[in-house]
């Protein structure tokens, strides 16, 4: 089995989850391709979609689902999305696409977090992924000097701006022990939007795609 079958069944698997009449959110990534690619079959079962990103919201487009302002929904019960890393506290490392910020509000205001990824993604520890942060142009340096005071080396993401004009550091050599308070610690940097650590808003419900099937971790 590769790596893609196991994406395409997490996402097969999140399909069992959504009721009729929901609004989904909807993240960004290639394992959520496959879960927009099979919500495609069933969406006369559902109101709309919020999409995290531009691209999200392009591939829902195309298969005819009506993609929804997030300010003109009053409640999100469910959103799927896939991750870099996760633990089995379900913690995450999201970023890799550059989607993080629009990530990140979308899952605090859901009921129900799914995330769904193959097995390649769990991890004992946080932080061998390098961590995506978005920041504000201007405080590109400064972010970076506060990084390497922690001990990690940040990179510039050459060529890309996020779809909220920003800029993304991503920081190797970090050893994310403590989840939960290093978001804290590192969202309190002046000039960071959004880091890509999700510990204060964990996922609800992992969906791993293996050899031997799905893993449920919740
Ligand atoms: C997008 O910014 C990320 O948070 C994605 O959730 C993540 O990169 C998804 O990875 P896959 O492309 O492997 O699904």
């Amino acid at each position: 089995m590769t790596t893609e079958n196991k994406k395409q069944a997490a996402a097969e698997g999140a399909l069992d989850y959504i009721q009729v009449g929901d609004v989904i959110g909807i993240g960004t990534g290639t394992t959520t391709n496959y879960f927009i690619d099979a919500l495609a079959r069933i969406k006369g079962k559902i109101d709309g979609a919020v999409a995290s990103s531009e691209v999200s919201a392009k591939r829902l487009k195309t298969h005819g689902i009506q993609v929804l302002d997030l300010n003109s929904v009053s409640s999100l019960p469910l959103y799927i999305d896939g991750a870099d890393e996760a633990t089995r506290h379900r913690y995450l490392i999201k970023g890799g696409g550059g989607a993080l910020t629009r990530e990140k509000i979308v899952a605090d205001v859901s009921e129900k977090f799914i995330c769904i990824a193959d097995d390649t993604k769990l991890v004992e520890i946080l932080g061998a992924f390098p961590l995506p942060i978005e920041v504000i142009p201007m405080a590109r340096s400064h972010v970076a000097r506060q990084l390497v005071k922690l001990g990690g080396i940040p990179e510039l993401r050459e060529g890309f701006i996020t779809d909220n004009g920003n800029l993304i550091l991503d920081i190797y050599n970090l050893e994310i022990l403590n989840p939960v308070e290093k978001e804290r610690e590192l969202n309190n940097i002046a000039g960071i939007v959004t880091v890509g650590i999700f510990a204060l808003r964990p996922a609800d419900l992992l969906i791993i795609g293996s050899e031997s099937g799905l893993e449920f971790i919740q």
